[in-house]
């Protein structure tokens, strides 16, 4: 694969973790995704580039993307249809993006102002829809009816994660299960969606689509379990997000599952006043980050991921052997094991 439009420079730096490998392999793939997501983004009415645009630009890891990508690749697709549908996978996140932080109440994203905190809430829903909209767009102009059926099932099950953590947040009798359907839905439907098309798209057997989807799924739920945990405890600028929104909002994710499940009495009432109530104040978030470290919930979360990982993983073996699979194999680790 060509990598001439990467300087040496630029390929070393992004040598370094598996994700940044991944986009080496694929530069030139990707570089078409990128160009028609800005070409597909433009309406004749300004404020949609100038929002949509300020998200795109701020970069993003394009780890959708990349995987329908490098699903294609995988099995040696020639064609070019993986690009529009790779450009329709980011722009359905793109926007759940815009969604999930006016939800969240989230001011920062892609380590800038999110949209919502510069355009205001209005204007970040309805260009969420707008790209929502192009998505769609764009799978029908590929015109196959599964890959219709497989990204539009995904587009329901995204939203119907989102508003069954409506009804988890702030409840702290949350079960582990009950977070498990969220995030499988809000995060790891799209992560399968967009492995599966690939395959689709290369015409591989039913046993392999699912394969891939399997190995989209569990990347996705290690990758959300990670989130949660970020969260708490990212350090540097390089997650681009604040932290402790999930605290502030009363999110029930893993690590506080798992906290209050070993919580003294004492915790408990904390927990509760926190984040049912929403009744904080500035060190609580230091409390809470404490307690986490107490009960070694942190680590027991990233062992759950790991253990998603090394299932999705598996899944993989029913594909042929690359330095591809590898990068993908590879990924999953980046998926727990990453600080961004
Ligand atoms: C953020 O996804 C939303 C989650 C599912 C946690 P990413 O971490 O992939 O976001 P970008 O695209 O890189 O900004
Ligand atoms: C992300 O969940 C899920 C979707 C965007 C649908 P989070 O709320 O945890 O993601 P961040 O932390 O805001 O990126
Ligand atoms: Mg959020
Ligand atoms: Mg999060």
């Amino acid at each position: 694969m060509k990598l001439s439009l990467l300087s040496n420079k630029a390929q070393s730096a992004r040598a370094e973790n598996p994700l940044g490998r991944l986009t080496v392999l694929l530069n030139d793939d990707l570089l078409a995704v990128n160009a028609l997501i800005l070409q597909r983004m433009q309406s004749d009415v300004k404020m949609i580039p100038e929002l949509a645009g300020h998200l795109i630009a701020a970069g993003g890891k394009r780890i959708r993307p990349l995987l329908t990508l490098a699903s294609a690749a995988l099995f040696g697709y020639a064609g070019t249809r993986q690009h529009k549908l790779a450009a329709c996978v980011e722009f359905i996140h793109a926007a759940t993006l815009l969604h999930d932080d006016v939800v969240d109440a989230s001011d920062q994203r892609r380590g800038k102002a999110s949209a919502n905190a510069l355009f205001g809430n209005e204007a970040a829903v309805l260009v969420g829809d707008f790209l929502f909209s192009r998505s769609f767009q764009l799978m029908i102009e590929d015109g196959s009816l599964d890959v219709l059926r497989i990204l539009s099932n995904a587009s329901a099950v995204i939203a119907e994660g989102e508003v069954m953590q409506l009804s988890t947040a702030n409840d702290t009798a949350t079960t582990e299960e009950q977070y498990k359907r969220v995030i499988r839905s809000k995060t790891a439907e799209l992560f399968a969606a967009a492995c599966e098309v690939g395959a689709v798209v290369a015409g591989r057997s039913a046993a392999e689509c699912q394969a891939m989807r399997d190995y989209g799924m569990n990347l996705g739920i290690a990758f959300q379990i990670s989130d949660d945990v970020l969260d708490y405890v990212a350090t540097g600028k390089r997650l681009g997000k604040s932290l402790g929104d999930d605290f502030k909002e009363g999110k029930m994710t893993l690590p506080v599952i798992r906290a209050i499940a070993k919580a003294t009495p004492a915790e408990k009432k904390f927990w509760n006043r926190c984040l049912s109530d929403l009744d904080q104040s500035d060190k609580d978030f230091k409390e809470a980050v404490a307690l986490l470290h107490k009960h070694d919930v942190l680590k027991d979360s990233l062992d759950e991921a790991r253990r998603y990982a090394g299932q999705g993983i598996r899944a993989l073996s029913v594909v042929p052997d690359s330095p591809l699979r590898q990068s993908l194999e590879e990924l999953m680790v980046f998926a727990v094991e990453r600080d961004y």
